[in-house]
């Protein structure tokens, strides 16, 4: 107890940055990532690297600002700075309306092209799939509604996050009660086994999906994600500035097939962004089609 309290006294939690850190840290994040704390979300920011630099040990923001940009150490930290400062908030079926369009309407037409053309294979990237939720919930309904029709077709669903945290978690495929709150009952029963507080899916299910870390806004990585039929980008944009969505998106749009989909957030739009796609009207969902 008394230990605890000397730390907290040592690592006050509510240090303050003055603006000329905060512009600091910011445009070092920006470039870094893409993402950009605007000025309402200084507190967010200050709040997430406290945390880790509490860990660490350290006591100010210059200091740890010092220290990610000198020192041989510092390199490994961007990681963590990383995986402090993003935000991984994700369920699984956590836009049902969507995979409602993907499953009765996107992927059966996508099926039937291919045929035409002897092709057999669909690939799909969520892109930012946090710890894999949305990856899986495509998985799901893909074994129950669209493998069962075409056994003879591959789906290739790939994950990537820039955290390598929520990487190892979704590579776990091993959740807790949140993650599945919004689940319909069914798929939780035939996809889980629930073991002691926790659910893990079944092999089958994850077989479908595997994940890797890569950031958005690593251009030299992102010309290697080619051939995509469907790219999910959801929630993910939001923590962006209109640069980066601009480049992002067009690497988007590089990663996609013609004929093929990018989807986003519920709450998202590409208008300003990108003139490049069709945008396709689905009930209840916006698709961006690569002609
Ligand atoms: C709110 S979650 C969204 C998860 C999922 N797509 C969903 O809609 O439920 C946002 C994710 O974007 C990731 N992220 C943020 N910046 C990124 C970047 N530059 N490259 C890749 N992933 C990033 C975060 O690590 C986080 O896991």
């Amino acid at each position: 107890m008394i230990a605890a309290n000397t730390q907290l006294g040592i690592f006050a939690p509510n240090l303050k940055m003055n603006q000329m850190e905060f512009d600091e840290w910011r445009k070092f994040i920006y470039v870094l990532s893409g993402i950009y704390f605007q000025d309402n979300k200084k507190y967010l920011l200050e709040s997430r690297l406290q945390r880790r630099m509490k860990f660490i040990g350290i006591t100010s923001f210059d200091e740890y600002f010092n220290f990610i940009r000198f020192k041989q150490e510092g390199k490994a930290e961007i990681n963590y700075l990383l995986e402090a400062i993003t935000i991984n908030e994700t369920y699984f079926f956590r836009n049902q309306a969507q995979l409602d369009v993907l499953v009765s309407k996107v992927l059966p037409d996508m099926i039937k092209k291919k045929r035409e053309f002897g092709n057999k294979k669909l690939k799909i990237w969520s892109a930012a799939s946090s710890s894999g939720e949305e990856a899986y919930s495509i998985a799901m309904v893909i074994n129950e509604f669209i493998k069962p029709q075409n056994p003879d077709f591959t789906f290739e669903i790939v994950g990537t996050d820039i955290d390598r945290n929520v990487i190892k978690t979704a590579q776990n495929g091993i959740y807790r009660e949140y993650s599945i709150r919004n689940m319909p009952k069914h798929f939780l029963r035939k996809y889980f086994e629930f073991n002691g507080g926790s659910y893990a899916l079944r092999p089958e299910i994850k077989k479908y999906v595997s994940f890797k870390i890569l950031n958005l806004y690593d251009e030299r990585a992102m010309r290697m994600m080619l051939n995509y039929d469907i790219i999910l980008c959801e929630n993910v944009l939001i923590y962006f500035d209109v640069n980066s969505k601009i480049k992002v998106v067009s690497l988007l749009y590089n990663a996609l097939n013609s004929g093929g989909y990018l989807f986003i957030g519920f709450a998202e739009t590409l208008h300003g962004i990108t003139r490049a796609f069709k945008i396709v009207n689905f009930p209840k969902t916006i698709g961006y089609l690569k002609e």
